[in-house]
């Protein structure tokens, strides 16, 4: 008896491949800097509230802060942190696979929890920017408030789509949500890349500067467009787009762990 030939997978199954893998690579790598972040806004945050020093908040600079007196003010300042590390941590978890496939229910909770805490965490943030006055400047308080009103909008139409049980529509919006709840994320990595490559020429980025406002539009911006990209490419019936995709996001995860090593040891790691 002959054997059946083994099935070659055509190249557009073999660029399918390549692009989830670089996906999965540039993921992973995200997800380790963003662990760093959560670990840092933990060990950064928890001690001075459970020994009664609040003003030991202070210790690192922030746009207002601990504030004496302000009592509202700081309780929206303290819940904007925590929530801030849990729609981080929330996110990281909805996007494993494993999870996805083996706990849907996990996965419906802990989505309801991402939803949640993402609605409050940008509320809290309007609050801050707009009503306490924290702002670095008008432009970079617009930023930031953008991106926080696309959040709301994204989690809202993510939350829709669950509930109309439209899976393909509801994994595009949900990824569009988590893209822009990780803004402030990829404003720290921005800052660093930007920060690291410009030192050559002698340039030194303010907060009030033009390549800051780039930076800070770019932080929500730029990853959005590019998911809609990666969208664009798996479902492009040539193998050209999924590989260029591919090796842009294996570029993607270099950069990204750039990032990352440089917000551990420049902007979290000092203040620990
Ligand atoms: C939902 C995703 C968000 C996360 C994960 C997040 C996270 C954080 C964190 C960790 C800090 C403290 C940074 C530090 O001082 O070390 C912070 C500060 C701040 N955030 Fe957010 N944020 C988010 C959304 C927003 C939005 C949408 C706005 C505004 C509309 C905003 C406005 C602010 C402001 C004004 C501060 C500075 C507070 C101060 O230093 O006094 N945030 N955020």
């Amino acid at each position: 008896m002959t054997e059946a030939p083994a099935t070659c997978p055509d190249t557009l199954t073999l660029a399918r491949r390549r692009l989830s893998m670089a996906a999965a690579t540039w993921f992973m790598t995200a997800a380790a800097g963003q662990w760093a972040f959560i670990a840092f806004i933990v060990l950064f945050f928890t001690p001075p509230l459970l020994h009664g020093d609040p003003l030991a908040m202070n210790s690192k600079p922030h746009v207002s802060g601990w504030v004496p007196g302000d009592a509202v003010g700081n309780s929206q300042f303290v819940a904007h942190v925590f929530l801030g590390a849990l729609v981080t941590l929330s996110g990281l978890l909805q996007l494993v696979p494993a999870i996805r496939r083996r706990w849907p229910a996990l996965h419906r909770w802990n989505g309801r929890l991402f939803m949640l805490t993402a609605l409050v965490a940008s509320v809290t943030g309007f609050y801050l920017t707009w009503v306490r006055g924290s702002q670095l400047n008008l432009s970079s308080a617009l930023s930031t408030s953008l991106n926080g009103v696309l959040i709301l909008a994204f989690v809202a139409l993510a939350w829709r789509s669950a509930l109309q049980r439209d899976i393909a529509t509801h994994r595009r919006q949900a990824l569009r949500a988590w893209v822009l709840v990780n803004g402030v994320w990829f404003l720290r990595i921005g800052i660093m890349l930007a920060g690291l490559g410009l030192m050559p020429f002698g340039v030194e980025m303010h907060y009030d500067g033009v390549v800051f406002l780039g930076v800070s539009f770019a932080s929500w911006l730029l990853p959005l467009a590019l998911l809609q990209l990666y969208f664009a490419a798996e479902r492009a019936p040539t193998p050209r787009a999924p590989n260029v995709a591919a090796a842009a996001l294996f570029a993607l995860a270099g950069l990204t762990a750039a990032g990352s090593a440089a917000a551990v040891a420049f902007m979290w790691w000092p203040y620990l």
